[in-house]
């Protein structure tokens, strides 16, 4: 074991090579997924957007850090906050991290069980399932122990399955097909989305992304979850199919494409969620209250495109090259030749060199060769 340090919370943690057999897991990789679950839940309490005082369920938490930073940022939003994490290990590790961080209070406990168990044992308005790999096993007890109105934070990093190498995978895992191109981890995101709808309306309930991202090798996305048979209708009904030429790099994010039209052989991927990845407020909220500047242009992207009514994004070195044209223009001028035409336009935090807009491709081509 080893005495660590994230953001000023000292914990002990296994050091050294990060894998699955550490006996107390901690990936500093995911300092920024622990970070936004702090931005994310602030911004909720702030806006009055979650019910509080709040249960807190953290199933799959190892050494605690993630628990222990929530705490210490909005103790008095919080009834209880419930750690788990199978490992006997994990369990002794966050016991002691709670002394250590002078952590008494009776509603901060921690627990050692399978993680569903705990799930449906204590049900809570904040869960935070974040697993190795695949979330699938976790996600039926999760969505059935969240309480009214409550949020769910999923993780992903089986990004392979997601994002379109293994699309066997993708299709056992997650019913859906993937793509392999530059939309790969806007649809992984899609992909992974629906698959919590799917388990969740199973249960009568409806699950709506508030905040989504990918960073490096995860997905990582906030759920609104709402009871009742209409909600789980409405989130089904965002389900469609993706489509996009491997040779113009048109894409077509709802109904039939005219194959005729653009070089007779568009993919398809999905199903996939087609609705909006973000809550616009939220996600300016998080981008204003976060105080980390390593984390600023994440969030901050994050927001603008939360502003942009449009599934999918063009990607500025993908068409020049399909498209012959000779220099790769400067994306803020092409982001305000779009605005200037009327169109909703950003940048994406998927990839450096990616517009996001509600213009049709011709007009990008356009604003490409200006
Ligand atoms: C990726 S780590 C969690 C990291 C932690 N949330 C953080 O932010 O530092 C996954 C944890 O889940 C635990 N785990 C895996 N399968 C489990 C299960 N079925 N029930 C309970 N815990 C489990 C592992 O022991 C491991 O500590
Ligand atoms: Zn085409």
């Amino acid at each position: 074991m080893q005495l660590l340090d994230e953001r000023g919370t000292r914990f002990h943690a296994s050091g050294g090579k990060v894998d699955s057999k550490q006996a107390v897991f901690y990936n500093p990789a995911m300092l920024h997924n622990r970070d936004i679950s702090v931005l994310v839940l602030k911004a909720l309490i702030g806006l009055k957007r979650i019910r509080t005082p709040m249960r807190i369920s953290l199933p799959l938490e190892a050494s605690g850090i993630r628990g222990i930073r929530l705490w210490k940022e909005f103790p008095d939003s919080i009834t209880s906050l419930r750690m788990n994490d199978g490992s006997p290990a994990a369990a002794d590790a966050m016991k002691k991290n709670l002394v250590l961080n002078g952590i008494t209070d009776a509603r901060v406990t921690v627990h050692n069980e399978e993680a569903s168990r705990f799930l449906l044992d204590n049900p809570a308005g904040y869960v935070d399932v974040d697993p190795f790999g695949f979330p699938g096993p976790f996600l039926d007890a999760a969505l059935r122990s969240i309480s009214r109105d409550g949020i769910l934070a999923v993780t992903a990093t089986d990004t392979a399955a997601l994002c379109g190498t293994a699309p066997g995978a993708c299709l056992r895992k997650y019913w859906s097909v993937p793509m392999r191109n530059w939309l790969m981890h806007e649809a992984g995101l899609r992909i992974l989305s629906r698959k919590v709808q799917l388990v969740a309306s199973q249960h009568d309930r409806g699950a709506f992304p508030l905040y989504s991202y990918a960073e490096r090798h995860y997905m990582r996305a906030y759920f609104s979850v709402r009871k009742g048979r209409s909600h789980a209708d409405r989130a089904l009904a965002r389900h469609g199919s993706l489509f996009s030429c491997p040779k113009c790099l048109r894409f077509l994010a709802s109904g039939e494409p005219d194959t005729r039209s653009c070089h007779g052989a568009m993919r398809r991927a999905g199903p996939m969620d087609m609705g909006p990845l973000w809550d616009r407020e939220l996600a300016e909220r998080v981008s204003s209250i976060n105080g980390w500047k390593d984390l600023d242009r994440l969030v901050g992207v994050v927001a603008e495109e939360s502003a942009v009514n449009a599934v999918g994004f063009h990607d500025l070195h993908a068409l020049v090259k399909a498209h012959g044209l000779k220099v790769i223009p400067r994306s803020s001028a092409v982001l305000s030749a779009l605005r200037k035409a009327g169109h909703e336009a950003s940048q994406t935090h998927f990839t450096g060199k990616g517009i996001r807009t509600t213009a049709p491709l011709e007009e990008v081509l356009q604003a490409l060769r200006a």
